[in-house]
């Protein structure tokens, strides 16, 4: 194993954007006691963009440099696949250690990244790439027998979880909502990737290599965002007692099942109290349950988490991650469903489970009717049951009613 335990670290910045700064400002206060933290240099794109006071070192757009003057540490905040993929393989082919908090790259090119780690016996430390306000993978990682984990359920995304909890209180719209997650700094100027929950299922992605040990391309998950989530089915929600939040679930115990993707949450659920910005994860191990929740990002917790992974590189502390990940299918799982019918004319309560149940969606609690702008909506709580049969249902209800037919899973309260 490669270690560094020294009286000052150089760091070879990769990006100085949001947390790149952040990290070049906290590593300029570094105590005096403790091991000096050096920028040696940082990657920046546009070499003319002002920085004020961000970077001691140089800054270069030349990645090659900056590995030639052999840093102690390579920090990654780039985002992206690329060129941040080829910069950290060279750098661990040098048997120089690699920091970065790139869930895109870690969930698109993790196990090609572990492997060149495991090859140098060079560590590769990525605390920040989820939930990075909360540092529990290094733990985690370091506790292998006590964190067993065979399921977790989770919210790792912080504009979602603000815009929906916005929409839902308020009766805010969507747009308004992220406007004002934006002003607050809360949403990226371009929030697609929240929106869309392509940033839950890389995180999710990222989970499954570090507690599951597979690795699955995030394209393959079960995949949805609030984007897709009207304000009838919040108001339902909140009338059949819970909410609906931006969800990542998995399961391995057997075969590995798994999505990302808006959920009802009933109000005795962990998860239900996760509000604003915050994340969570619920994890399930060998010995019980484990809850931690907490700040998800922001510049300021993800640098400090980023520079708590190079201290402990500095100290020689931060091992190798040998577990190897294995390329693995994923399964969409069997779960409640949350039913919503909207038209000018209801079908009877009855003849809609009826027909639900003749494709085996079982539902078992119902709204009222609610009426607004002209239109009747309803909502029914379902047994769990697989998607397929769900879309049939559905389907066929509109078809039936002539009605607007919408679903979305539903958690349980674990037991
Ligand atoms: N923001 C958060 O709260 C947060 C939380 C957890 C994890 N992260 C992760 O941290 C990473 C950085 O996020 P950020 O918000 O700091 O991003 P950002 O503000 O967009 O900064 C990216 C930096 O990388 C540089 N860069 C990008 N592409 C480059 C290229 N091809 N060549 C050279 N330099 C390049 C940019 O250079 P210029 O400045 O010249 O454009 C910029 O300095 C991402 O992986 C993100 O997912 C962020």
């Amino acid at each position: 194993m490669t270690t560094c335990v020294a009286s000052s670290v150089d760091v070879a910045l990769l990006g100085c954007g949001n947390v790149g700064a952040a990290f070049a400002r906290l590593a300029a206060r570094t105590p005096e006691h403790s091991t000096a933290i050096r920028i040696a240099g940082a990657l920046v794109r546009d070499l003319a963009r002002p920085r004020p006071g961000a970077v001691a070192g140089r800054m270069t757009t030349d990645p090659r440099a900056l590995l030639d003057d052999a840093p102690s540490v390579v920090v990654e905040l780039l985002g992206g696949v690329e060129p941040a993929r080829t910069i950290l393989l060279e750098a661990l082919a040098r048997r120089i250690p690699v920091v970065t908090a790139n869930k895109t790259l870690l969930s698109r090119c993790g196990r090609e990244l572990r492997e060149a780690s495991a090859a140098s016996r060079t560590p590769l430390l990525y605390e920040a790439a989820v939930v990075a306000g909360v540092p529990f993978l290094g733990t985690f990682a370091r506790r292998p027998y006590t964190a067993t984990v065979s399921s977790l359920v989770g919210i790792v995304n912080g504009t979602s979880n603000f815009v929906l909890g916005r929409c839902g209180s308020g009766g805010t719209s969507l747009a308004r909502a992220v406007a004002e997650a934006q002003r607050l700094g809360y949403a990226e100027p371009d929030p697609r990737n929240d929106l869309a929950g392509i940033d839950a299922s890389e995180k999710l992605a990222v989970l499954l290599q570090h507690f599951a040990a597979r690795f699955v391309n995030p394209d393959a998950l079960e995949t949805n965002g609030i984007e897709s989530v009207e304000g009838i089915q919040l108001e339902h929600a909140a009338e059949l007692g819970g909410g609906i939040k931006p969800v990542v679930h998995a399961g391995w115990t057997n075969a590995l099942e798994a999505f990302a993707a808006p959920a009802f949450v009933p109000a005795a659920h962990p998860l239900a109290r996760v509000d604003g910005v915050d994340n969570a994860i619920l994890m399930t191990t060998a010995h019980g349950r484990l809850l931690l929740q907490g700040p998800g990002a922001g510049p300021e917790a993800t640098a400090a988490t980023v520079l708590d992974d190079v201290r402990e590189i500095a100290a020689g502390w931060a091992g190798v991650h040998d577990a190897t990940v294995s390329p693995c299918t994923v399964a969409a799982p069997e779960t409640e469903w949350l039913i919503t019918l909207r038209g000018t004319r209801l079908a009877a309560a009855r003849d809609v489970a009826d027909l639900l149940a003749s494709f085996g969606v079982f539902t078992h609690r119902a709204t009222a009717i609610g009426a607004s702008d002209g239109h009747q909506s309803r909502s029914w709580l379902a047994w769990p049951c697989a998607r397929p049969r769900v879309e049939l249902a559905l389907s066929a209800l509109r078809n039936a009613s002539g009605c607007e037919a919408l679903a979305l899973r539903a958690l349980e309260v674990p037991a």
